[in-house]
């Protein structure tokens, strides 16, 4: 018995990196996958149809059920055709993995405007347009779902030269939540993964360098948890892995200081006294 005997899983980005590997596990758990990705370099120039094929014909081989599609999560179009390639293969649809990324990194001051614009569509636009998608099904198919987003540390925390990833993975988190609390009457839970892992876009990092603990498959068995029924009454989350480390991010609001006096207005003065105390 696997965990996902019987469901039909839509990967993003799937034909390489921590996307692959969702891909490989959940097979293996019983899925039928369908393993999209576009197949273009790190900073998503170009197209490649084989990234996508390679990953299916492996899990083929493997024993397993999955059909490819390398249509772009960027466009409206692309999304549709993506959940449709489920509807398509399997006749259904049951979970979405938002995997797909790219990276365009460059310092806030010398950031240009398609660097920017470019990021957020394959990221947060991507992952609107998908999930959108994929809910519609779900709800038409009235049996609930399961959608898990990616962000990153990147997002949560901020980084040095990705004012646009940030950005992107950012609005990524206030999806994932606006999406938890509208789709929970339809039973859909929608909750984030922030990995660390080496893959193409990280192995050229310091922090990557020498390292073996910081894999793809460290990964993919949070996304497994998220999208299973061990998940039924979890959403809204973001669970973070590195390596053998499995925690989490949180927004968090201070108890913060009331004014008690007059109506209630603080003044520029007062709040700079009071930093403290609001911080808290
Ligand atoms: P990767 O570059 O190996 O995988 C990303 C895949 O997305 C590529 O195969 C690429 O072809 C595909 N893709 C790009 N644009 C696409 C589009 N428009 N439509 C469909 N597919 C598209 O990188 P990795 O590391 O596996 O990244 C997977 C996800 O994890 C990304 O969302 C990334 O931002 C996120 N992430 C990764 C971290 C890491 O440490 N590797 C850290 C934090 C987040």
């Amino acid at each position: 018995m696997g965990l996902l005997d019987g469901k039909v899983a839509i990967i993003t980005g799937a034909g390489g990196g921590i996307g692959r590997s969702h891909a490989m596990l959940f097979a293996k758990e019983g899925a039928k996958v369908v393993v999209n990705d576009v197949g273009g370099t790190r900073d998503g120039s170009g197209s490649d149809a084989s990234a996508a094929e390679k990953v299916a014909a492996e899990i083929k081989e493997a024993g397993g059920t999955a059909v490819s599609n390398h249509d772009s999560v960027a466009t409206s179009e692309g999304a549709q055709a993506i959940i449709q390639s489920a509807i398509q293969a399997f006749g259904r649809a049951d979970l979405l993995v938002n995997n797909a990324g790219i990276l365009r990194d460059k310092t806030f001051l010398k950031m240009d405007e398609p660097m920017f614009d470019t990021v957020i569509a394959v990221h947060l636009k991507g992952t609107f347009l998908t999930s959108q998608a994929m809910a519609k099904q779900l709800t038409a198919q009235g049996e609930g779902g399961r959608i898990v987003n990616t962000t990153s540390v990147s997002g949560m925390l901020g980084n040095f030269g990705q004012a646009n990833y940030a950005a992107a993975k950012a609005g990524i988190y206030g999806l994932t939540r606006t999406m938890s609390i509208e789709l929970q009457k339809h039973r859909i839970t929608v909750n984030a993964l922030a990995p660390i892992a080496k893959t193409r876009m990280t192995e050229d990092l310091p922090m990557y360098q020498g390292t073996s603990s910081l894999t793809p498959a460290h990964i993919s068995p949070a996304a497994l948890f998220l999208v299973s029924d061990l998940c039924a009454d979890k959403t809204g989350y973001v669970l973070a892995v590195a390596g053998a480390r499995m925690y989490a991010f949180k927004v968090t609001e201070t108890s913060g200081r009331f004014k008690e006096e007059g109506d209630g207005v603080w003044t520029a003065q007062e709040i700079a006294e009071a930093w403290e105390g609001i911080m808290k």
